[in-house]
């Protein structure tokens, strides 16, 4: 009589799968390495305010960063992104490269406190200019149009001033065309030859973002930001941005926000295997599935796995995720 005999992988599949097993064969692993946790940093003292559609996500004042350090040294997470909330804001972003700003002296206190910590700073305009878009805005289309040319100027010196206060990496978020280039050519005239560059190249005019501007308190006066985001029906667009940055001079690219992107994610590590790939999981993502956990509708632990897995099986060599600190402590147990 004939047996049916599947072949081994098919085997495989069939055998219980014990946690050695499943280890054995498992093609994708989400290790606490690969994981970086956003911070917002507020400036003033004793602030420890809870952002209402990030349940578990604060915004804290330098004071509080020694316990936030702490805790993430304990539980192993190597990397933190750096979003600022400055005392002012104004129509250039000043407050941005002040030696003294908030996220700078963010960097100082974290590299005193753990110096191993991977400490990235975000560059970009939006948080610190009064009416939220990423660059610096020209009134005199009435149009709200950015200001692309002048925006470069601000962000090399913001970048260069993050590096000055010890940042480890820097990450242009801004999507201004040339702000890779201009950068670099600012890190390297002041020094900072060995500051990589880890690039927002793709990144998208996503509704996702939503819960992030009211944790940066960035929310748009006025305009859209489609005239340097991109339009989330183009894939093909995204490999010309990320062949830009990369010929600019970029270390390291960027896919945001990642889950309704994860073709996005394949089609730019494919097209360049050899450039480390990061992908965001944004505020808008992290917020549907705590809304969706919270209401008991699904298993959190498992869908936040199964979301980061995704991810990387895509092809981001590492995940910005606000679930960072959870996963660590679940990975520890
Ligand atoms: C701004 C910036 C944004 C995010 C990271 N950097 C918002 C935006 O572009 O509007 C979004 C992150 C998130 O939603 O978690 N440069
Ligand atoms: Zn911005």
């Amino acid at each position: 009589m004939f047996q049916f005999s599947p072949q081994l992988p098919l085997r495989m599949r069939r055998m219980r799968r014990t946690p050695a097993l499943r280890a054995l064969v498992q093609e994708t692993v989400i290790n606490k390495n690969d994981l970086i946790m956003p911070l917002f940093i507020a400036s003033g003292e004793g602030i420890c305010n809870p952002i209402s559609a990030m349940p578990g996500c604060f915004q804290i004042s330098i004071d509080k960063l020694e316990d936030e350090v702490k805790s993430l040294v304990e539980l192993g997470i190597g990397g933190v992104i750096l979003f600022g909330i400055p005392a002012f804001k104004d129509s250039l972003g000043h407050e941005s490269c002040r030696d003294d700003g908030v996220v700078q002296t963010a960097i100082r206190v974290i590299k005193a406190l753990a110096s191993e910590m991977l400490v990235i700073a975000d560059v970009c305009l939006c948080e610190y200019l009064e009416h939220g878009h990423c660059g610096v805005v020209n009134d005199e289309t009435g149009q709200m149009d950015v200001d692309n040319d002048e925006t470069l100027q601000i962000l090399a010196e913001q970048a260069e001033s993050f590096a000055h206060a010890g940042a480890d990496i820097v990450a242009p978020s801004g999507m201004m065309d040339g702000m890779v280039a201009a950068i670099r050519h600012g890190l390297d005239n002041a020094g900072f030859d060995h500051i990589p560059i880890l690039s927002y190249a793709v990144k998208y005019a996503s509704a996702l973002y939503g819960p992030f501007r009211e944790a940066v308190e960035c929310q748009l006066k006025t305009g859209n930001r489609l005239t340097y985001q991109m339009d989330p029906a183009n894939a093909a667009e995204a490999l010309r941005e990320a062949e830009l940055d990369v010929a600019e001079g970029t270390d390291m690219l960027m896919v945001k926000p990642a889950s309704f992107y994860l073709d996005v994610i394949h089609r730019v590590k494919q097209a360049f295997p050899d450039v480390p790939l990061g992908a965001y999981q944004v505020s808008g993502e992290y917020a549907m599935i705590k809304a969706a956990a919270a209401n008991g509708w699904v298993d959190e632990q498992r869908v936040v796995m199964e979301s980061l897995l995704s991810i990387k099986r895509a092809g981001a060599d590492f995940i910005i995720t606000y679930f960072a600190k959870a996963v660590a402590g679940w990975l520890k147990a």
